[in-house]
């Protein structure tokens, strides 16, 4: 519950002067003028892709995330890139013109040849009175603006404070509406709750054009910047970056670098195709099974959902009579990525077995399918493409449910076992166990 005080509505003749409303008229759609292809390019190609190809003038994009994740700094990349075409005004209300110049010349550090110039057309103002930023506005008139963040922006004559919902809400929807009539592009920063939403009311996210999350584990390099919303483009579109000195840089393909650092044969490991968005990712699944000391076994996943983890147990337990009462288990996603898919339930649970059993899983197999209650394999969404991204990693076959309705033919250059339960795919994935420990080099 937050407490709202009501203010005197604002006079009718205010709204008019700020746009939108009190000059339409209805027109023909076919009269509109509107260019097909409008956006404002953007180098950054795994950005531009998330928001569906390039910044369309006029647009409100909402960027969440953790505190410190790396959402100025990918605004920052943003802005001084664009500023090599257009004006840009970047205003923060959370840090100084110092600490901001000192992060915008690390970005353009480069080693190979002198630093990078910062371009002519990038203005920057700190300052959360939100009057005070659109008469900059009007001074610069930029193509860009970046407001970091819509919790600190304030809007003089409200009386609640920053960051609350009334003020979030009404400095919002005065971005929107000097984006639609001046043709602005307007990206905000926005904080994240404990609970994982965006601060400050839902409405934040009804207002704007675009939602953009970015994600990641705080401990890993890895970031992924998540579309949620959008009007002008896919949704459910990912890029990925990674986070380092020099700010965020693309990570060309992802795949390869979930997996680089394998340990080949070793047991406890399996490698899993996720889709994000329309992209197949391959990642690692390890899991540890170790005896419990004391107590009750605790079950600790990392990067998968708990209960997810207590099916697979189960259902290792009760089909397979794997014994994993008396085990502790651990299951990890290498990389900090999270995957809520349950298509990768069949490499959760070969890593799991492989480790209580101390049988490697065939280093060449990716392992994809969900598990059902019963033990069977069942079949998960866009398989060719998650074989195909298995192929362009060269691996050597694909280890997955059963399908019952004959379709296109599976992708050529891998050899694909189509299993009908859990326990024939099992039989498939895990070689014997040699006996040899994989770990003797030490
Ligand atoms: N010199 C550096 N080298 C590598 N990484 C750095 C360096 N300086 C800062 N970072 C990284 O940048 C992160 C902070 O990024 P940034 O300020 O863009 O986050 P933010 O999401 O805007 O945070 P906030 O919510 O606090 O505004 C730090 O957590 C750190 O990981
Ligand atoms: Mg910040």
């Amino acid at each position: 519950m937050v407490e709202e005080v009501v203010q005197s509505t604002p006079s009718s003749k205010s709204r008019v002067s700020r746009g939108l409303v009190g000059r339409s008229t209805a027109k023909r759609l076919s009269d509109i003028n509107a260019e097909i292809d409008e956006r404002l390019p953007l180098t950054i190609g795994e950005f531009a892709r998330v928001l569906g190809g390039g910044v369309v003038p006029g647009s409100v994009v909402l960027i969440g995330g953790d505190p410190g994740i790396g959402k100025s700094t990918l605004l920052l990349q943003v802005a001084l890139e664009m500023a090599r075409q257009s004006p840009v005004l970047y205003t923060s209300g959370e840090e100084s013109e110092r600490q901001i110049k000192m992060r915008a010349l690390r970005l353009l550090r480069d080693d190979a040849s002198d630093n990078l110039p910062i371009p002519e057309d990038l203005y920057l103002v700190t300052e959360t009175d939100l009057e005070a930023i659109l008469a900059q506005v009007s001074e610069v008139k930029p193509r860009l603006l970046v407001i970091d963040s819509i919790q600190t922006t304030t809007q003089p004559g409200l009386e609640s404070s920053a960051g609350s919902v009334s003020q979030v809400r009404e400095c919002a929807s005065r971005l929107r509406e000097l984006a639609k009539s001046s043709g602005i592009a307007v990206f905000l920063i926005g904080h994240v709750t404990k609970e994982g939403a965006i601060a400050g009311p839902r409405v934040l996210e009804h207002i704007v054009d675009t939602v953009l999350y970015l994600e990641g584990d705080r401990f890993h390099s890895y970031r992924l910047l998540r579309s949620v919303k959008n009007r002008f483009g896919a949704t459910s579109e990912v890029g990925v970056f990674e986070m380092g000195e020099r700010g965020m840089t693309e990570v060309a393909n992802p795949s390869e670098a979930f997996l680089a650092g394998r340990m080949v044969n070793a047991p406890g490991s399996a490698i899993a195709v996720t889709m994000e968005g329309t992209r197949p990712l391959l990642v690692e699944i390890q899991g540890l099974t170790s005896p419990t000391s004391f107590g009750n076994p605790r079950r600790t996943p990392n990067g998968i959902d708990f209960n997810r983890l207590l099916l697979v147990t189960a259902v290792l337990n009760r089909r397979l009579g794997l014994r994993l009462g008396e085990q502790d288990i651990f299951v990890n996603v290498v990389g900090g990525l999270l995957v809520g898919e349950p298509a990768a339930d069949l490499a959760v649970a070969a890593a799991i077995t492989s480790s209580a059993r101390g049988a490697p899983v065939r280093a060449d197999s990716v392992l994809i399918g969900e598990i059902g209650l019963s033990g069977e394999l069942r079949m998960v969404g866009q398989m060719s493409a998650r074989l195909r991204e298995a192929v362009n990693l060269g691996f050597k076959n694909a280890i997955i449910p059963r399908r019952f309705r004959r379709g296109e033919p599976w992708p050529k250059g891998i050899e694909v076992i189509e299993a009908r339960s859990l326990r024939q795919a099992l039989d498939q994935a895990l070689l014997p166990d040699t006996g040899e420990n994989y770990d003797t080099g030490h």
